[in-house]
């Protein structure tokens, strides 16, 4: 019956354990290609070293500036580190929107806006004649040749600014802000925000090795062994590795899980084939790839009656939220069906709601694959039969769906039997975790003196 045909449509969503298992060693053998030094350039999972070695030691103080952009928000701040307290404040922080025609305009747009912020922050705490180190959350990869200088690699998400990649992002900012010439900034720090996340938890948990966001985009950062990454010179010590692993898969090594749906939602994307694993993961995207489900559905008379409304077909008008809503409660589904114009029943809803599910489950399921991954690898290059240790986790799917972060954890428990992980959910972004990276450059800086 219909019931059996709508399984039918989703059954591409469901991937067995002996799948994620094989996804898992895939993965496994893609860190490492990133990693070498002759293999990397053309290696789907980036690898990036980030030039942070140190996590917090309670001797960093100070006051700080943060930028935080890539995700939902951009966001300024100021934050102050005390030493004595061994606790990091966030004194204030203002979002400003990104329009549109920004994300997608010029490099010099973009980065006149972000200046422009930042001046209107500054003016409101009245510190535009201090001099503040800051810290510079940029969410998107890049070659980082030091702590303060990064090259974009390409784009992802929801940006597309002409003139960057390529570029060294700090001077860029550093441009912005002298081409106003009201105000000026100290040394910076740039870092990821998997680094900002994990550097903020880390100061509350020694043991934070791990960073990973599921949010607008998706990524992990780790402490990975120094003599393990070629392309940095060193044998003693560990290395923060970005890895970018929303890029898993771009070489068509996922082919055989990606449905006739991830392909639509990557072929419409600002990126085809760019990042083919974040698109069947994270919050840009879900939501898209379940509209095209819906219509499906539709279509084949399953859903709706076989009634499709303009809003339904009309490209990214079934946002992301509306599957952690739906899943959240029927009542919520009638609601955001009514508004699409959609005539839905309570079969309907049940339908709707089960697509949201399966979405949601194989995202949480990757995500987790993904991350098992990593904790094996650092059990495994400590030599350890067991691994206790924790990631510092942030973004709007994990923090808002109101059953991902229990998927999640469900499936890593079963793919890393040997690793005790602990989640800790970043309570304040990565901003004051960038504001950190900058305080132990600046602690190491002076110590080198
Ligand atoms: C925020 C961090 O809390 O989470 C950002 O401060 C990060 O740096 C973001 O990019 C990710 O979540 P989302 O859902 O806003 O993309
Ligand atoms: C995208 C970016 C990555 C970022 C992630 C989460 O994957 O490329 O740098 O960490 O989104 O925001």
């Amino acid at each position: 019956d219909d019931i059996d045909n709508v399984e039918e449509c989703l059954q591409p969503f469901r991937l067995s354990l002996e799948k994620l298992q094989d996804v898992s060693s895939r993965l496994r053998k893609d860190l490492i290609r990133g990693l070498g030094k002759h293999t990397h350039c053309r290696a789907p999972v980036k690898m990036l070293p980030t030039f942070v070695r140190a996590t917090p030691d309670g001797r960093e103080k100070g006051d700080f500036l943060a930028l935080d952009l890539g995700g939902t928000n951009f966001r300024v701040l100021h934050v102050r580190v005390v030493e004595e307290m061994q606790k990091l404040l966030k004194m204030d922080s203002k979002i400003c929107a990104i329009p549109q025609e920004i994300m997608l305009g010029t490099g010099e747009q973009l980065f006149d806006h972000i200046a422009a912020c930042l001046a209107e922050f500054l003016e409101s705490l009245e510190l535009k004649d201090q001099t503040l180190p800051l810290g510079f959350t940029f969410s998107f990869p890049c070659e980082q040749k030091d702590i303060d200088k990064s090259l974009l690699i390409h784009w992802t998400k929801g940006f597309n600014c002409s003139g960057v990649v390529g570029e060294d992002v700090v001077r860029l900012l550093r441009e912005a802000i002298h081409r106003r010439g009201d105000y000026d900034i100290g040394s910076v720090a740039m870092v990821n925000d998997t680094v900002g996340t994990m550097m903020s938890c880390g100061y509350r948990d020694q043991s934070c090795e791990i960073g990973m966001i599921i949010g607008t985009g998706t990524n992990a950062c780790y402490m990975e062994e120094i003599k393990n990454v070629k392309r940095v010179e060193g044998e003693d010590g560990r290395m923060c590795i970005n890895t970018e692993w929303g890029g898993f898969g771009d070489d068509g090594s996922l082919k055989d899980i990606q449905t006739e749906f991830d392909l639509v939602v990557d072929r419409d994307s600002l990126n085809p084939g760019v990042h083919v694993f974040e698109k069947m993961i994270s919050g840009m995207y879900l939501g898209e790839i379940a509209r095209l489900v819906l219509v499906k559905l539709a279509r084949d008379k399953l859903l709706f009656g076989g009634d499709l409304s303009v809003a339904l077909l009309t490209q990214d008008s079934f946002e992301t939220r509306f599957i952690s809503e739906i899943e959240e409660g029927l009542q919520k589904a009638q609601e955001i069906l009514s508004k699409l114009d959609l005539p839905a029943g309570p079969v309907d809803c049940q339908i709707v709601r089960l697509v949201c599910d399966s979405l949601s489950t194989r995202s949480a399921q990757l995500c987790a694959t993904a991350l098992a991954t990593i904790a094996n690898r650092i059990r495994v290059n400590r030599g350890l039969d067991h691994l206790s240790t924790t990631v510092g986790v942030d973004g709007t799917v994990y923090k808002k769906h109101p059953n991902f972060s229990e998927k999640l954890q469900e499936t890593v428990r079963i793919l890393a039997p040997k690793c005790d992980i602990t989640f800790l959910v970043s309570d304040d972004g990565s901003g004051k975790g960038a504001a950190m990276v900058t305080a132990v450059a600046q602690r190491l800086a002076m110590q080198s003196r």
